[in-house]
């Protein structure tokens, strides 16, 4: 049996006389359980009523655990089957953790009613068990950025509710499951707004089937995968899409659908593929903001109309694309237009730029073409860059935009708020209301935006206004939020860095720092301007609450309403716990020892009374017990249930005990048996039945407790007697 479950058992056995606390016991004891597997748990997590003594990041309702969110907590360690005892919980939230490890235990399919998962930024690994299509009523599934291998559960399609489903930068190998007569899958996700499922390690085609006109999915992100055949015209009918990511894989064949039928498609990556055939033609789509088509196989083709007819397009990055002859100059008056990356392609004659190029655009990259002319005056004066052509082979690299090879400089960082910034202590930041504090720094993950002009504040200024507006009206405390860095990484995701600052203090509490990391992965808590695409999160200080400095001595240890006996029981679960992974930590010889014999150290040679105690707990003999309980007479029966037979009996000191006795069939293994005993051993409290001693011999497996006749307790302890397949430690 393992020791969570012990410390669970044992802490039901204990539940009446747990009357004071609030929080209903079988949760105590999960989480208990749960705890003890997890360093840096919050320091007011003691006592055993995380209800009643607000335990930092649970939550409860009538004296149930609701919500255990434990966002950047730094907590390490492994996420045991216990958490499926919890069966109220709604949301679960430890996003953020790099220290929890191991894999996702299947029980987390117990939670029936969970809303909210998130484990986004932990470091879990092995396979996303199927059980998790147990969780009929989770409307988001967070997994994004853990080390999660095997394949996607096709169990996931049974999640009706789910509208959030991200599963982005893991390990995850295999095909995306759809449905068949005899497996759920994808496609049954009618209810679904995101497929995030990018930056893993796909395999096969894009099923066919995975799309239809009943689904409501926003965004389809594929990227960065190793998705092969063809993209399938499927996919036109689910018109409600506005971002398609289907970038860095090995899709090849012809594009066979018709965007066009998107009308609400706003950013389009079709971009590092083995696509043929003609380019998509996306005429007349005129929500569509950002195209990628950058490295495909396409059909050679002079440039298309809709390159210049898109009104609301801001970026056409078309590198290696097969164009050819001229280019009109009117690509370059789109309205909207901020850069126009057409490197690589076979685009010659005269560049014309223009008079009426517009007004935002500042990227022109055209490098490695056959342009032969370039028509100046036109005014054009940002970034420009024509390396590799015939006309720089002609004049030299004398002009900058023949030798021009960065990108503009777009560095961005939050101004000051008219006031003047002054130096910080030690490892303190000043915020942009120029106060010195620990803000809670880290990146967001922009997974696709609507610009490219990266070096455009207007964009950042909008971004922080809008989070610090739901950061405020949802009564946050926080003081500021300072962006900078804005960087586009390998993936095509925008990085940018993110300090938020805390109001009232110069730092931020357990709670506060949870509520905010968490929120930061929710993407429905900020009204995002319409600019930026889903993003996630990632946590840099990690070390908030157990670096040197720092806030963590202020952690508030509320030990209130505390009792004395309470304080006990806490110490004997701890005891418990010690006690057993000292025992797992014993050497493998010692181990077969015991198994052999479980009972090889206790010297059975020597006398029945000289025999060594564990902690006052007799070893008696058959003939001993025998002879208490006169040869086991029914008289002396006091309670029967399906594990045996529980006896009264005296001892020869006058003492009356409660003997169980296991009948054929229920006895435990040697060593269940003893860590039984030992577990049992170490209860010694005024209010709790003591073990008194065991038998253990000549197929025989007897515990021995103290007998209580005290009405409620003895009533107690014979109810606890009668239930022990509930309970599982037969003892109890
Ligand atoms: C149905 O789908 C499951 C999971 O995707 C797969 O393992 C199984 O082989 C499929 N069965 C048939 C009959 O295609
Ligand atoms: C769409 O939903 C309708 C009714 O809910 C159902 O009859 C139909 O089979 C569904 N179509 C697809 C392609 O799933
Ligand atoms: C397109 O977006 C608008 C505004 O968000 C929405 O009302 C409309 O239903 C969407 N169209 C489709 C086909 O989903
Ligand atoms: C796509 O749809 C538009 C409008 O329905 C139509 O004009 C066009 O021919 C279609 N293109 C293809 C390739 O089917
Ligand atoms: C196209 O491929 C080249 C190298 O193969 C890569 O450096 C470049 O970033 C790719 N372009 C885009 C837009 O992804
Ligand atoms: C430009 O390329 C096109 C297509 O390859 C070709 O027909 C045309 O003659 C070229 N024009 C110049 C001026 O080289
Ligand atoms: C920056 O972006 C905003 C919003 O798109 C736009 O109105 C403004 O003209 C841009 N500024 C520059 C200098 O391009
Ligand atoms: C242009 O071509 C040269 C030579 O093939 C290559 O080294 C360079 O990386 C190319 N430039 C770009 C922007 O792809
Ligand atoms: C970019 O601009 C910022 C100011 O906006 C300046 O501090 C920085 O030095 C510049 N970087 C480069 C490489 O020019
Ligand atoms: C922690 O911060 C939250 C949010 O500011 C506040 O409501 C709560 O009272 C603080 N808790 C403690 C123990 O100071
Ligand atoms: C995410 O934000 C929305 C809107 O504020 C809120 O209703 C929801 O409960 C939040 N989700 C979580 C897991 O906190």
């Amino acid at each position: 049996m393992d020791q969570g479950k012990q410390i669970f058992l044992l802490i039901m056995c204990l539940q009446v006389f747990l009357i004071a606390a609030v929080t209903d016991p079988h949760d105590f004891a999960a989480l208990s359980a749960v705890k003890s597997n997890w360093q840096n748990t919050p320091p007011n997590w003691i006592g055993i009523d995380p209800c009643g003594s607000s335990w930092e990041g649970i939550q409860c309702s009538n004296s149930r655990i609701t919500s255990i969110v434990l966002s950047g907590m730094g907590l390490t360690g492994t996420l045991t089957a216990d958490i499926g005892n919890l069966p109220k919980l709604q949301n679960l939230d430890l996003s953020q953790n790099m220290g929890l490890t191991g894999t996702l235990p299947p029980a987390i399919g117990n939670l029936k009613n969970l809303v909210y998962l998130s484990l986004v930024g932990c470091s879990f690994f092995g396979p996303i068990p199927n059980t998790i299509g147990s969780l009929t009523q989770l409307i988001s599934l967070s997994l994004a950025s853990n080390k999660f291998n095997g394949e996607i559960p096709p169990s996931i399609g049974n999640l009706l509710n789910l509208y959030w489903l991200d599963i982005t930068d893991n390990k995850l190998t295999g095909t995306i499951p759809v449905s068949n007569e005899t497996s759920p899958g994808l496609d049954l996700l009618v209810n679904t707004g995101h497929f995030h499922l990018g930056q893993n390690q796909l395999t096969g085609t894009i099923p066919p089937k995975l799309f239809s006109s009943n689904m409501t999915l926003i965004h389809v992100l594929l990227d960065s995968n190793q998705l092969s055949g063809s993209i399938p015209s499927s996919l036109e009918l689910v018109r409600s899409l506005e971002l398609i990511r289907l970038d860095r894989n090995s899709l090849n064949g012809p594009v066979l659908l018709n965007f066009t039928g998107l009308t609400n498609l706003s950013q389009l990556y079709l971009s590092n593929n083995k696509l043929t055939g003609p380019m998509p033609d996306l005429s007349g789509m005129n929500l569509v903001t950002y195209v990628d088509m950058s490295n495909n196989s396409f059909d050679a083709s002079s440039i298309p109309p809709w390159f210049s007819s898109l009104q609301s397009l801001t970026s056409l990055i078309m590198e290696r694309t097969q164009l050819q002859g001229q280019i009109p100059d009117s690509i370059f008056s789109v309205a909207q237009i901020q850069s126009v990356v057409l490197s690589n392609n076979e685009l010659n004659g005269t560049l014309d730029i223009g008079n009426n190029y517009g007004a935002q655009l500042e990227v022109i990259d055209l490098q490695n073409n056959s342009i032969t002319e370039f028509a100046q005056g036109s005014g054009y004066s940002k970034t420009l860059m024509l390396k590799g052509n015939p006309f720089c082979a002609k004049i030299g690299s004398t002009e900058n935009y023949c030798s021009l090879l960065q990108q503009p400089n777009t560095s961005y960082s939050t101004p000051p708020n008219n006031c003047v910034q002054h130096d910080c202590n030690s490892d303190q930041i000043s915020s942009p209301n120029c106060k010195c504090a620990y803000p809670i720094t880290g990146t967001m993950h922009f997974r696709s935006i609507s610009f490219s002009d990266l070096g455009n504040a207007s964009y950042y200024i909008s971004l922080q206004a809008s989070m610090m507006d739901a950061f405020q009206s949802n009564q946050f405390p926080v003081d500021s939020i300072a962006l900078s860095d804005p960087i586009m990484d390998e993936y095509d995701y925008l990085d940018l860095r993110i300090e938020v600052f805390p109001s009232n203090s110069d730092s931020f509490n357990r709670t506060g720092f949870s509520m905010i990391t968490s929120q930061l992965n929710n993407l429905t808590f900020f009204q995002r301007p319409s600019s930026f695409g889903p993003f996630y999160f990632t946590l840099d200080n990690n070390d908030y609450f157990s670096g040197p400095n720092k806030s963590s001595n202020k952690g508030i240890i509320i030990g209130a309403a505390i009792g004395s006996s309470i304080l006990v029981l806490l110490l004997l679960v701890a005891g418990i716990y010690a006690f057993k992974q000292r025992r797992k930590a014993d050497t493998a010889t010692e181990a077969a020892i015991r198994l052999r014999d479980p009972f090889a150290s206790w010297d059975r040679n020597e006398s029945a009374g000289s025999r060594p105690q564990i902690n006052g707990v007799r070893c008696f003999t058959f003939e001993e017990l025998k002879k208490c309980t006169n040869n086991f007479s029914d008289a002396n029966i006091i309670g029967i249930g399906g594990y045996g037979k529980v006896y009264r009996g005296i001892l020869t000191g006058g003492k009356v005990v409660a003997i169980k006795r296991a009948q054929q069939g229920s006895l435990q293994g040697n060593v269940e048996f003893k860590t039984e005993i030992e577990l049992l051993s170490r209860v010694h409290h005024k209010n709790l039945v003591s073990l008194v001693g065991f038998c253990y011999e000549l197929d025989e497996q007897m515990l021995v407790y103290e007998h209580i006749s005290n009405g409620n307790l003895k009533d107690s302890i014979s109810g606890i007697f009668k239930t022990p397949l509930k309970m599982n430690i037969s003892t109890c």
